[in-house]
């Protein structure tokens, strides 16, 4: 693909302005500076810099970002910044979509992408991608609570009950419940249904991918191939 072309792919501008930034001597490719707008590379393993910064080439991107507290799921904010405005711009301009909304009070894994049928597969309820989350509750949960939990609960506004696929206790206020749906305030509403409350709200999981451990709250990471391989249905 010509530089230019794949500048402009990965976020970096109009066309016109990724073809200035080469002649302006701001890109290499593979390590070398390039400063043909026309030059053609291949693009699997394609490594290049802009204005000294490195990047991968990417035909799409799958991401994940460590959600800090008081940042909202949303490109037009109410309240608090976008979690958008912890990626950098050409990602954003790539119109990259998180999957699955967290409150701006929950913090933990957030996928984000800008392939539309990802975004579909993993978000749809037809799916039913399991998520898991570290709830830190005000009050002490008993087995009562978890067994509860468990049998399923009923929601405001919901025909049926809702149970959890699993909850486990960690400690006295704390349980890891994992969820099928992702419905409105899920975690919050169903712990408020055993008479107690959520007084911190992780994700940890989707399907069988783990926030890792090294992942800094607010940082960001491409998705690996074992990433992506872990989000499978069949892997979990
Ligand atoms: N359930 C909630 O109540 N809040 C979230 O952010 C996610 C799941």
């Amino acid at each position: 693909m010509q530089l230019e072309r794949i500048l402009h792919a990965q976020g970096f501008g109009s066309r016109k302005l990724c073809r200035i930034m080469i002649r302006n001597d701001e890109i290499t490719v593979n390590g070398e500076p390039c400063d043909d707008p026309n030059a053609d590379f291949p693009t699997t393993g394609l490594t290049f810099t802009v204005r000294g910064e490195a990047w991968e080439y990417h035909e799409k991107s799958y991401l994940m970002l460590h959600k800090p507290s008081n940042y909202e799921c949303s490109h037009k904010t109410q309240h608090h910044p976008t979690i958008y405005s912890l990626l950098p711009y050409p990602l954003v301009a790539r119109d990259v979509q998180c999957i699955g909304r967290l409150d701006e009070d929950t913090t933990g894994l957030i996928l984000i992408s800008d392939d539309g049928q990802f975004i579909h597969r993993m978000s749809s309820p037809k799916h039913k991608v399991p998520k898991v989350y570290e709830v830190v509750c005000k009050h002490p949960v008993d087995q009562q609570q978890i067994d509860h939990i468990l049998k399923g609960v009923q929601l405001v506004d919901e025909d049926a009950p809702i149970a959890a696929l699993a909850c486990t206790r960690i400690s006295d206020h704390v349980i890891h419940m994992t969820l099928a749906e992702g419905k409105y305030h899920q975690v919050k509403r169903m712990v408020a249904a055993i008479s107690n409350r959520v007084e911190g709200l992780k994700r940890i999981q989707i399907g069988a991918l783990k926030l890792p451990n090294d992942l800094v709250v607010g940082q960001w990471r491409w998705l690996t191939d074992k990433d992506l391989q872990l989000l499978k249905p069949d892997a979990a």
